[in-house]
């Protein structure tokens, strides 16, 4: 069963919870239009900072100053001191390296992976990369293998096999349906045996969740060096919108700027976007460790209770948590059945996720508490 078909089938079954329309700020709690209060457990809202007060003034303040929007694409329309110190932040953040922001990480990956395909032969990728890696994969024409998920030793495989090759491994860094992290140190000592290898890790879901200065699963690894391409977005964790790619190839960063549609060709985020993300950037700085050190506890915390309840939640270890079902109805069921409990998940099923792995996703943020966490256990504990 597939997306369209799970959402046709629950409207007639009174399971239906797609796009619930809403009323409220995101937050640790959302409000729904008909009035009802929700623990949010949909936001990947990781370090609580979407409805930050200095969140909203900056970007207020930028509006003021700028409005609402900005003339045209950067190249031809230029850009703000707000854009100009997002993009410094970014730098900053990878001490340093070269980067360039995106309108969203989505278009990063659009755009990008094409142009660093031009230096492959050959791109081996976790066959359970997020959907914006994969239209940059086929978007590139470049030859393909997907090696199952996880699995090194399919990829030292691959990678050995085609040793006459250039190949550009490419996966998530935490996987956003899964909420497992890719096994980076791995990854990186392959390019030890193959000098021709460059690795892109799109780390959306890790950017300000690991990491002690918020870097992300690279950070967490030890291996940010290694990495040829990190690509990052405001939208999770840091509670903005935007996506961002640090480079190690400073040269070749600055051919992307011109030869990148997403880049060159679409506008860039509004001032009080960017400048919402300046601010995030600074309270990550500030006092990101101890946000990341809270949600730790709270993750810690929400696994042991789920072993303790008997769920299958894959091999995550992260705020990215997957209750999973066999069947994309019992799920759908279920979902329905928390969102009636007043708590709100998100229901994965095909072609998101395989057929016998549908979920409801969990995601944990820095303003839950233990005791929302008690209430949704206790919940999937009497629905299940
Ligand atoms: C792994 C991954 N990459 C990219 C994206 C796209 O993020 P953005 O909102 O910046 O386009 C997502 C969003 O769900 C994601 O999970």
């Amino acid at each position: 069963m597939r997306i369209d078909d799970v959402a046709l089938k629950s409207k007639e079954l009174g399971y239906y919870t797609y796009f619930p329309q809403v009323r409220s700020a995101c937050g640790r709690d959302m409000t729904l239009v008909d009035g009802r209060n929700m623990l949010n457990f949909a936001s990947c809202d990781y370090l609580g900072l979407s409805n930050h007060e200095r969140m909203k003034e900056s970007a207020i303040a930028a509006i003021r100053k700028y409005g609402s929007n900005i003339g045209g694409p950067m190249i031809f329309s230029g850009f703000t001191e707000y854009h100009e110190r997002l993009q410094n932040s970014y730098s900053d953040l990878y001490a340093g390296r070269t980067s360039l922001m995106f309108t969203t990480s989505y278009q990063a990956n659009f755009g990008v992976i094409p142009l660093a395909a031009e230096r492959a032969d050959l791109i081996l990728l976790d066959k359970l990369s997020h959907v914006s890696i994969w239209d940059g994969v086929k978007l590139s024409g470049c030859p393909f293998r997907a090696y199952s998920h996880a699995d090194i030793e399919m990829l030292e495989q691959l990678v050995q096999l085609n040793q006459d090759k250039k190949i550009l491994i490419i996966t998530d860094g935490v996987f956003s349906a899964d909420g497992d992290v890719a096994d980076l140190g791995r990854i990186v000592r392959l390019k030890r045996f193959h000098p021709c290898l460059e690795i892109y890790i799109d780390d959306a879901h890790g950017v300000g969740m690991l990491g002690s200065s918020g870097q992300g699963a690279c950070e967490a690894a030890g291996v940010v060096l290694e990495i040829d391409y990190i690509v990052g977005t405001m939208s999770k964790a840091f509670g903005s919108s935007g996506g961002f790619v640090v480079f190690k190839d400073e040269a070749f960063a600055e051919r992307v700027r011109f030869r990148c549609p997403t880049y060159n060709a679409s506008r860039s985020v509004s001032p009080g976007v960017a400048s919402a993300s300046c601010t995030a950037l600074e309270i990550n700085a500030s006092e990101g460790g101890a946000r990341r050190a809270k949600l730790a506890d709270l993750t810690r915390y929400t696994h042991e209770q789920l072993e303790s309840l008997g769920v299958d939640k894959l091999h995550s270890r992260t705020a990215v948590i997957p209750v999973v079902f066999k069947d994309p109805m019992e799920a759908a069921r279920v979902n329905a059945e928390l969102v009636g409990k007043g708590i709100m998940g998100s229901l994965f099923v095909p072609p998101f996720v395989p057929n016998h792995q549908s979920r409801i996703r969990l995601c944990l943020t820095y303003n839950h508490t233990m005791a929302d966490v008690d209430y949704c256990i206790d919940s999937l504990r009497k629905i299940i």
